[in-house]
């Protein structure tokens, strides 16, 4: 029988890592991890509690503060589809907002809410069979992944992507402050001093600015099997 990998998937915002990453789990019937979501649900968290001021997270009993956030993922039979939830209740909806996605990459580079995080990520892939998409997926989380996959696109292609998705949910958005928040994130994620945006030395670039989300599992599938054998001839 073949054994089962790790697929990690990295890289820069609104590149559809999510929607990539998710129609390989489906396909392989694997466990799918949204790491980004988990970074947003504490952001959530933090808002909520009245942890951020004037955009900055406040630092008095922060490590209390993380405790008392459980984030975790639950089923939902009716769409069969993982939500993330936030002290048990779904967030999914409220965490996708611009005003969590404004504030997100600066709760994410705290390192104690890195360290909390990372250790959950790894208890979700201990049996293998997971494909896991984020920043430091390849890099901090699973650095001996089979599967690494870094993604990138066009910056403005990236906008159009993400404001097409928000306009379809009704949000009132603008182009301009969505290519803003997409810079400014990647600046963020890439120049932070713990676990910042890079590509692992052994990941695979995807540039996916031209490709349909088809080509792109054409091009993934030959990789899967190939990392897929290997794993399974290795004693
Ligand atoms: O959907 P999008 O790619 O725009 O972002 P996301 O994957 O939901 O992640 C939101 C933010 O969380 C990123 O901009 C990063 O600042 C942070 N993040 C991180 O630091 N490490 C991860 N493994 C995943 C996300």
């Amino acid at each position: 029988m073949s054994k089962k990998i790790v697929i990690a998937v990295d890289g820069f915002s609104s590149c559809g890592k999510s929607s990539f990453a998710k129609l390989i789990a489906q396909r392989l019937g694997y466990l799918y991890i949204d790491s980004g979501a988990m970074y947003r649900a504490v952001t959530l968290g933090f808002i909520q509690t009245g942890l951020i001021e004037n955009g900055a997270v406040k630092r008095d009993n922060l490590l209390e503060n993380i405790k008392k956030l459980e984030v975790g993922f639950s089923f939902n039979p009716n769409t069969k589809k993982h939500e993330t939830t936030l002290n048990r209740i779904v967030v999914e909806e409220q965490i996708r907002t611009i005003g969590v996605a404004s504030l997100v990459s600066v709760v994410a580079a705290i390192s104690e809410v890195r360290e909390r995080m990372v250790e959950l990520q790894r208890k979700l892939g201990v049996d293998k069979g997971i494909v896991m998409d984020g920043r430091d997926i390849g890099t901090v989380v699973f650095p001996n992944a089979e599967l690494k996959i870094f993604m990138t696109a066009d910056p403005k292609i990236r906008a159009e992507r993400r404001l097409k998705e928000l306009v379809e949910k009704d949000q009132v958005v603008n182009f301009d402050e969505i290519l803003a928040n997409i810079e400014e994130r990647d600046h963020l994620d890439q120049t932070r001093d713990i676990s910042p945006l890079r590509k692992a030395e052994d990941a695979i670039i995807l540039d996916n600015s031209y490709m349909t989300i088809d080509e792109q599992m054409i091009w993934v599938e030959s990789l899967v099997v190939e990392k897929t054998n290997e794993a399974t001839s290795e004693k």
